[in-house]
């Protein structure tokens, strides 16, 4: 069966790689185009790239409801632990894990990372997952940044990209993202969510056909992509 990523709105994403079950940046009960409730999705694991509340808000119960092992950097792991995730499994930058569903690389991100009780949330993250269909990258909340190039320099099959401005990247960095990265696809996330980081995700898909090699795919909360 093929590894389906399905794109639950904002940041976040559900991911079926053979039986497994991950989540990446949870963020369903409060976001306004969540394609779902967190009491609807399963996971077996979820990723968590940083600490702010649209990217943790829904972690606690989900994997309280599922058992699923949250695999975050050091700080949010332990503070995952304090507020009764039973299994976490903390990282850091630049460190890989082999898990079952595959290998996960925690990347550079350059963003903030405050927990929403204003606890210490460690470093930002991005992830780098090889699964058994391929290479994904997740920017995750990021500014653009040269290392980029060498991230893109395992060959990607495909690429996450945040494109809505103000927090991260906006749609204009995002492309050069993808020159940086050289991915096969390209998915824009963290957009429209809010007024604020509102982005025309057709402007961008015609600009990624026009500047770059990469194919732009546009997905709406609760479509998905095979890899
Ligand atoms: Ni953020
Ligand atoms: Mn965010």
């Amino acid at each position: 069966m093929a590894t389906e990523l399905t794109w639950l709105g904002h940041g976040g994403w559900s991911i079926r790689a053979g039986e497994h079950r991950l989540l990446l940046d949870p963020f369903l009960d409060e976001c306004p185009t969540a394609c779902c409730k967190a009491d609807d999705v399963e996971a077996d694991v979820i990723l968590v790239s940083h600490g702010h509340f649209d990217h943790i808000a829904d972690v606690v119960k989900i994997a309280q409801r599922t058992g699923a092992t949250v695999i975050a950097n050091h700080e949010i792991s332990l503070w995952l632990g304090k507020q009764g995730v039973e299994n976490t499994i903390g990282m850091n930058l630049g460190g890989g894990l082999q898990q079952p569903f595959g290998h996960v690389k925690m990347t550079l991100a350059h963003h903030s990372s405050q927990l929403p009780d204003g606890s210490d949330g460690g470093n930002p993250g991005g992830f780098l997952l090889t699964l058994a269909d391929g290479k994904v990258y997740f920017a995750c909340d990021t500014a653009l940044f040269e290392d980029m190039r060498r991230i893109g320099s395992v060959g990607l099959d495909l690429a996450v990209l945040p494109i809505g401005d103000l927090f991260t990247m906006g749609s204009e960095d995002s492309i050069e993202a993808v020159k940086l990265l050289t991915p096969k696809r390209v998915v824009p996330a963290h957009y429209n969510t809010w007024p604020p980081i509102a982005q025309d995700a057709g402007v961008w898909a015609d600009l990624v056909r026009a500047e770059t090699e990469s194919e732009p795919v546009v997905l709406k909360p609760g479509e998905k992509i095979s890899l």
